[in-house]
Parts: structure tokens; sequence; C-alpha cells
């Protein structure tokens, strides 16, 4: 049966032609500075995950390799097959490192994850530089079965380690005018080389509505499948919305400040027509280059329909009522 689909969108799709034209200067200077011969089209990068990752990044030795952890699965976690681990950690977005889908395991290694603090301030009771063990020890761990859909039309599905950032927020005590929480990555373009290039606007920067950021759902996470986040994947701590684009989930968070006004993000800063604020997982609202309505699982070969909301509307839908989705996109 022939696919009606159009294929998957290529690297230059994906990234806005402004930013993919910088975005292959910056690949020839990658390539020239870590004598890497770097691609574009990162999504075949599924077929040689597969193999053996290349002996320079990060996951652990095969017997090292965590088992998923048997666990009642919680009201908030989904049973979906999970996808494997080296697939979680070898195949990222985290363009400080680079902009091809195998850099950021390559070229991470170079954060320094400790010692690390977090603010938290802004329009709180109680401002505080976190250390970032402190934090931890702060807040229960739990495990959490998320579905993570990027806006480029791929998902996985990821057992988180996290807290509720309501919990932390709760902490802080928001004052009566804070209705915003704006999150920014460290910078620091000698440990992030991307950084060095002006490919987007550095820090990475996020931002979400306090209700967004009081949800049950919305974590903060420092690891995944029983671990530690390995620095490709936001180490020491990351931001992690499951009804959002992947690019809310900002990583390795130095700063978290409750605002009146509605933060600046990074890709609509970027790209203000591709890319919003709210960046809700809508099959019925198309990135004016590619449909949202599919979406391919890492792993599996037919593409499935994405679901609104990324498959939690029924947990979140009722915070946008009254808005128009596809205006407040
Ligand atoms: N955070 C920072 N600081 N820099 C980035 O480039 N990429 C985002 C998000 N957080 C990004 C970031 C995008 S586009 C996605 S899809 C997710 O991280 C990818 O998370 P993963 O690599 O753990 O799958």
């Amino acid at each position: 049966m022939a696919d009606p689909l159009p294929p998957e969108p290529p690297a230059s799709e994906v990234t806005p032609e402004k930013l993919y034209l910088r975005r292959r200067d910056f690949i020839r200077n990658v390539a020239l500075f870590t004598g890497t011969a770097v691609g574009v089209g990162g999504g075949l990068y599924w077929l040689g995950a597969r193999q053996a990752p290349p002996s320079d990044v990060l996951v652990p030795d095969a017997g090292e390799v965590p088992q998923p952890v048997a666990h009642g699965v919680g009201a908030l976690d989904t049973d979906e097959p999970r996808t494997p681990y080296d697939v979680v950690t070898t195949y990222n977005n985290f363009y400080e490192f680079g902009l091809d889908k195998s850099d950021p395991a390559r070229h991470a290694g170079t954060l320094r994850t400790r010692p690390w603090t977090v603010v938290v301030d802004g329009e709180v009771h109680e401002p505080r530089t976190w250390d970032i063990d402190a934090l931890l020890a702060a807040f229960p761990l739990e495990e959490r079965v998320y579905r993570m859909r990027c806006v480029e039309a791929w998902s996985m599905v990821i057992p988180w380690l996290g807290f509720p950032l309501a919990r932390l927020l709760e902490r802080a005590r928001p004052t009566g005018a804070a209705r915003y929480v704006a999150f920014t990555t460290l910078n620091d373009p000698e440990q992030m080389p991307g950084q060095r290039r002006g490919v987007l606007d550095w820090p990475y920067v996020e931002g979400l509505r306090l209700d967004e950021a009081q949800h049950p759902l919305t974590l903060l996470a420092s690891g995944l499948y029983g671990k530690q986040l390995p620095p490709q994947n936001g180490a020491p701590l990351r931001l992690v919305v499951p009804w959002k684009y992947g690019f809310k989930g900002i990583k390795s968070i130095v700063r978290i400040t409750l605002t009146r006004e509605q933060p600046p993000t990074t890709w609509n800063l970027a790209a203000p027509r591709e890319y919003g604020f709210y960046a809700n997982v809508n099959p019925a609202v198309d990135h004016p280059r590619w449909s949202q309505a599919h979406e391919r699982r890492l792993g599996e070969f037919r593409r499935r329909p994405t679901l609104p909301f990324n498959g939690y509307a029924e947990q979140v839908a009722s915070l946008y009522q009254g808005m128009d989705l596809s205006r407040d996109f």
C-alpha cells in the first residue's frame, strides 16, 4: 500500500532555513575542530544505533546497561515499550554540543556537572541558590515513564527519575504576582563548544505558565532508567513536560526564575512562526513545513498517529480551556 504521508522531514526542513544555512557552517566547523565527519539527516542514526555505539559514546559497558526495573505502573506512567537505553542516550538534541543526533553523546563528556548550583529566584518569597546534591536530597525522586514527542516528528518512551517541579515551587513560595516560570541552561562556551557558534541565541532558555509548571506531570529530572542523567540528556537537571514538544524540555538548568511576564524561549526567538511558546503536542496544528499528524516512534517502522497533548489530554486539556490552540501554538 502506498504510504500517503510525506517522508519524515529532513534535517534541512526541521531547522529553519536561516539557521540551516548557519548550521551547515556550524557542522563544517564542528567537523573541523573535532576531526569528525558529521552528516545531516540524523533521522537515519537509529539504523546505526542498533549496532555497537562508537567507542567515545557515553553509555555504560554492556554488563552495566540497566535493565528496565520492575515496578508497578503508576497512574501517570505509560505501559508502552520503553525505548532502549542506548537509543535514549545516543540519539539526542543538545545544540550546545553539536547539531547531529549523535553529537551530544560524543561531545557532552566535557560538561562538569559537579559542583553545580541552581538558582531559584524572581517572584518568590524564598529565593535560594541550591547546591545540586542538596536539591536532589530535598525532594524524593520518583520514576515516571513518559512518552516524549519531538517537534521533528519522532518519539520515544523514557523512564525518567525526577520530582515534580511543583514541590520546588512550593518551597520557594511564589508571590501573588508570579505568572510564569523561566528556565536557563548553563552558559559556558568553554564546556559547550556549540555556544561558540551563533546557531541559536545562547544560553538556551525556556518557559512555562505557572499552572503548567505546577502540574503534577511536570518533572525536574535528574536521571533515567534508574541512573543519573548522562550529560547528553541534560545532566544534572532537566525539565520534562510530556504533553509538549521535546524542545520545552530544557537541559542542564542553572536558573529557575518566576516572572510576571511571559519569558522569551529559544526556539520561538529563532523562528516565531514555527515554534510557539505553548508548543503543546497537537496533531491538528501542522508545523508550517510538515505535518504533525503522525510520528515515528524510534525502533518502529510504520508511523503512528500523534495524540492530542501527546496522550495526556485527560490530565492537561483543562489548562487551555477557552484558548485557540491554533493561534497559541
Ligand atoms: N536543551 C538545551 N539546553 N539545548 C538543546 O539543544 N534541545 C531540546 C531539548 N532541550 C535542547 C534542550 C530538544 S529540540 C529536544 S527534542 C530535547 O531536548 C531532546 O532531549 P533528549 O536528547 O534527552 O531526547
